[in-house]
């Protein structure tokens, strides 16, 4: 609810400043019919996309059909590639809806990104084996594996699917289009690691599976994180696109992997400002994830980034002085926007300590201070409206759900640090919802899900490791 958006009083603002202050809050303001409009048009393009292949929201067909039960066990290995780190996990299920889990985490590198991946993620696997000593000498039995890729892939089995784009600053070559089960695979057979990929889920997939092993009523799972995304489970008759694919016959329901990142990419009802424009101008990804791109982490402190500059050039902030960090595309990291959002001290002491050391801008007045923290609270407050709306629509699709308690699980940097933005869910599912549906609502942080959720998946298509 934009009330609780709360912006700080600056007493010593100017009639310019005012006025410029005025017309981005104009921009960046959600209100509740804007809401209400953007559910609808992710309902218009839910239904085509469940009915059509290629069009603007993909709502792929993800393959995995079972709900787990809790009881699954085994050990399985499990890798989760998101947009900054690789964990490779061995996975105990203990049938009881707990587990055990080693883990290591891996920084992708900027080279990983741009053209090694996938051998330099069959090095890691290896590093895995190696150090908590999993042995694989027999290779006649590899050991099994489910992946957890957080890109967009056209899923054509279990443990298949072409990838159809990289973002989050991804690019290696050669990948677009082609089965990222077998380049992972080939990169394992390269460097002789022993292991065998029996299923690829989206990270959304991992979060719903991970906490449906804990709450088998979980109906879907999201990510608010470098990038956004969410799943949910479809009733396969109203996949109308979906022809039995290779399964020998149609279960009743199956999990739809959405991708509403792309939701909107034709800018028909999302409210897109200029300071979002030219994020998307100079993006990798031009016209595509513009739904992403006004939420998501990876974005988020660079369309504060363009409105500080913005305010910088009408010499209305900062007495018209940038820096060279703050000249930088992507330097305004989204984890300062939480900590300035947060600081209620009452000079402003951390969003001073961000301007002066981390944006090397020294001098601030309290005023410049005062508008910095603004624009933060708008730009972010828009992200968590529009998150909201996303997951409430998402509801309403399907409202006899909402009859029975039901759990969502969330994962990502966004959920998980930005200041009040699992209360923004409840506050927003309780307006759009109704007070007695929302109180069915159960939202659970699944942190590291996707570990757990691949396992669960590994375990309905394949026998453990151990
Ligand atoms: C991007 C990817 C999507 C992923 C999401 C969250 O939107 O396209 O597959 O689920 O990021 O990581």
């Amino acid at each position: 609810d934009n009330s609780s958006i709360n912006l700080i009083n600056i007493p010593d603002a100017s009639p310019y400043l005012n006025t410029l202050l005025k017309q981005i809050y104009d921009e960046f303001y959600v209100s509740d019919e804007k809401v209400d409009e953007i559910i609808k048009g992710f309902h218009d393009e839910m239904r085509a996309g469940l009915d059509e292949h290629n069009v603007l929201l993909p709502m792929i067909p993800s393959y995995v059909t079972g709900r787990p039960t809790g009881k699954e066990s085994g050990s399985y290995l499990a890798l989760d590639l998101g947009g900054t780190n690789l964990r490779v996990c061995l996975v105990t299920l203990n049938g009881d809806s707990t587990f055990d889990m080693i883990q290591q985490k891996f920084t992708i590198s900027q080279e990983a990104k741009d053209f090694t991946l996938f051998d330099w993620i069959a090095q890691c696997v290896d590093i895995f084996l190696e150090e908590n000593k999993i042995s694989y000498d027999d290779f006649t039995k590899p050991t099994p594996c489910a992946f957890t890729f957080s890109f967009p892939i056209d899923q054509t089995g279990i443990a298949r699917g072409n990838l159809i784009m990289w973002n989050k600053g991804f690019s290696v070559p050669n990948a677009v289009g082609r089965d990222i089960v077998t380049l992972t695979q080939n990169a394992f057979t390269r460097k002789h690691v022993n292991v065998k990929i029996v299923a690829i889920i989206n990270d959304t997939i991992g979060s719903l599976m991970a906490s449906a092993y804990t709450n088998p009523n979980c109906y879907m799972g999201i990510i608010f994180g470098t990038g956004t995304n969410a799943c949910y489970w479809e009733k396969v008759s109203n996949i109308k696109k979906w022809s039995t694919g290779n399964l020998d016959r149609n279960p009743d329901e199956m999990i739809v992997n959405m991708e509403w990142g792309a939701f909107d990419n034709k800018l028909q009802v999302l409210p897109f400002t200029p300071h979002d424009n030219k994020l998307n101008r100079k993006s990798q990804n031009h016209g595509l994830q513009v739904f992403e791109k006004m939420i998501s982490g990876m974005y988020l402190g660079e369309v504060i980034r363009n409105a500080i500059l913005w305010l910088v050039d009408r010499r209305v902030l900062f007495g018209g002085r940038s820096s060279e960090i703050l000249n930088n595309a992507y330097s305004l990291d989204t984890a300062y926007v939480s900590v300035i959002v947060a600081d209620d001290s009452p000079n402003l002491d951390e969003v001073r300590m961000f301007i002066e050391s981390t944006l090397s801008i020294p001098g601030t007045t309290f005023t410049d201070r005062a508008v910095v923290k603004n624009v933060c609270k708008l730009i972010g407050g828009r992200a968590k409206r529009l998150s909201a709306a996303a997951m409430c629509a998402v509801l309403l699709w399907r409202p006899e759900v909402l009859d029975n308690p039901i759990t969502i699980g969330v994962d990502g940097s966004m959920y998980q640090f930005y200041p009040k933005f699992a209360e923004s869910l409840k506050v927003e599912a309780i307006r759009v919802l109704g007070k007695e549906k929302a109180d069915n609502l159960n939202i659970i942080l699944s942190k590291d899900g996707s570990g757990v959720g691949a396992a669960v998946v590994a375990m309905t298509v394949s026998k453990p490791a151990h």
